[in-house]
Parts: C-alpha cells; sequence; structure tokens
C-alpha cells in the first residue's frame, strides 16, 4: 500500500489531526507529514504546543504525544519542495488536508504551489489521485464557496467536518473521532470502529 500524505494548515480543528495521524500509525499506514506555517502557528496559539520544525525531531515528537510506536512516519518541513511528495513519480495511496485553511483552498484553486502542501496538492489533482479537503471556517463568504466549488470540480472531495448528533456522542472525542473516520470513508480505509446510521433504535 502507497504511503499517504497527511497535510495539517493553519485553521482551527487540529484536534482532527492528530488524532487522524494516531489512527493511522496504530493501523500501520505510512505517513508523510506537512504542517504549514500557519498550522505551526495555531498549534501553539490554541493549544499552546511548540512543534520542531525539524523533521526528524518533529517525528519524535509525535511518536511521543501520540504514544504510538507502529506505522511509518516522515515529516516534511512546510517549504521543502524538494521532498518526495512534491514529485507525481512518488507514488501516494492519498493526500487528506485536515484541517484546511481558506487561506490553503485559495491558493490551491489559484495553482498556487507556493509550499509543500499546495504543490502536493496540485501534484494529487494533475496525477488524478484522491485529494480530501476538510475546510474550516464559519461562515464561508463567496470566494471561499467558489474556491472550494472549483477544487471539487477539479476532482477534490470536499469533507467539512460538520459533526452529526445520530451517533449520539458521549464527549467531544467521540465527535471527533467520528469526523476523523468519516474523512477516511471515501477511501475505503476504515481506521476505527464507529457507530453509524442503522436506523431509528427501536
Ligand atoms: C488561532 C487561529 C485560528 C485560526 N483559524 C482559522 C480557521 O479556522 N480557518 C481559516 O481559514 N483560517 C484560520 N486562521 C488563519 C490562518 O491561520 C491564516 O490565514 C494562515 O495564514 C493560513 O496559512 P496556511 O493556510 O498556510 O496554514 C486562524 C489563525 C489563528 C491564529
Amino acid at each position: 500500500m502507497h504511503p499517504y500524505v497527511l497535510a495539517v494548515t493553519g485553521a482551527s480543528a487540529q484536534p482532527l489531526a492528530e488524532r487522524a495521524l494516531q489512527f493511522l500509525l496504530q493501523r500501520g499506514r505510512a505517513v508523510h507529514l506537512v504542517l504549514s506555517h500557519g498550522a505551526h502557528e495555531v498549534f501553539r496559539a490554541e493549544q499552546g504546543l511548540s512543534i520542531p520544525v525539524d523533521p526528524l525531531k518533529q517525528r519524535e515528537f509525535w511518536r511521543d504525544r501520540l504514544a504510538v510506536e507502529s506505522g511509518e512516519l516522515t515529516c516534511h518541513r512546510w517549504n521543502n519542495q524538494a521532498a518526495c511528495i512534491a514529485s507525481g513519480s512518488f507514488r501516494t495511496r492519498a493526500m487528506v488536508i485536515v484541517p484546511c485553511s481558506m487561506g490553503t483552498v485559495g491558493r490551491i484553486h489559484a495553482g498556487i504551489a507556493a509550499d509543500l502542501i499546495e504543490r502536493c496538492a496540485d501534484v494529487h489533482l494533475k496525477e488524478r489521485r484522491p485529494l480530501v479537503i476538510a475546510p474550516r471556517e464559519m461562515p464561508f463568504n463567496l470566494i471561499h464557496l467558489r474556491n472550494l466549488t472549483g477544487l471539487a470540480e477539479a476532482g477534490a472531495t470536499i469533507a467539512a467536518p460538520i459533526p452529526a448528533w445520530y451517533t449520539r456522542p458521549d464527549s467531544l472525542q467521540e465527535m471527533v473521532d467520528f469526523l476523523v473516520v468519516r474523512l477516511f470513508d471515501g477511501l475505503e480505509d476504515d481506521l476505527a470502529p464507529l457507530n453509524r446510521w442503522n436506523g431509528p433504535l427501536e
């Protein structure tokens, strides 16, 4: 199985990214992880977390924080355009951007590949590989909506992390897990058991 690219940008839903990374590694998947510069800022602002920029130190950081030894993790700097995942010749299974800021949405839609996340998304679209985008903003303005529509037309899946209550969640963590597992449903990868809708309870 080819590796996933997991990209995290500076939007306000980073616990989703952390949980996705944890599930993927627990399931033994190979993951190439890229945090944008904005993602580092938001991790610091919202969670008081200073995440190492150096790829090897960052890998250690995630292994410790998520307490998972399985799977394969490669971290990349946001501006490393020479990274393997910047090239279409490097095979990947899919790219998931969670959460995806409106800035990144706009730049990908405009074809501006200024950092590694944008370049890698560009590659997934041109190679016709799955690109799942989990946008986070509220409310959306018309520019956001047009950019998201354009990305859907170009082949991306727009999977906004919108919660559901039919699972009767008891905690925020359950809600997070639901959103993360649903992101990967379209890639036919069951990341964790899920309380799915099976019709009304008797
Ligand atoms: C605490 C915090 C929360 C933010 N939340 C969002 C958000 O939910 N959605 C969004 O589009 N931008 C959000 N931003 C703004 C982006 O981080 C900013 O536009 C950044 O330049 C995006 O860069 P990136 O797309 O390269 O990560 C937030 C910024 C901060 C500091």
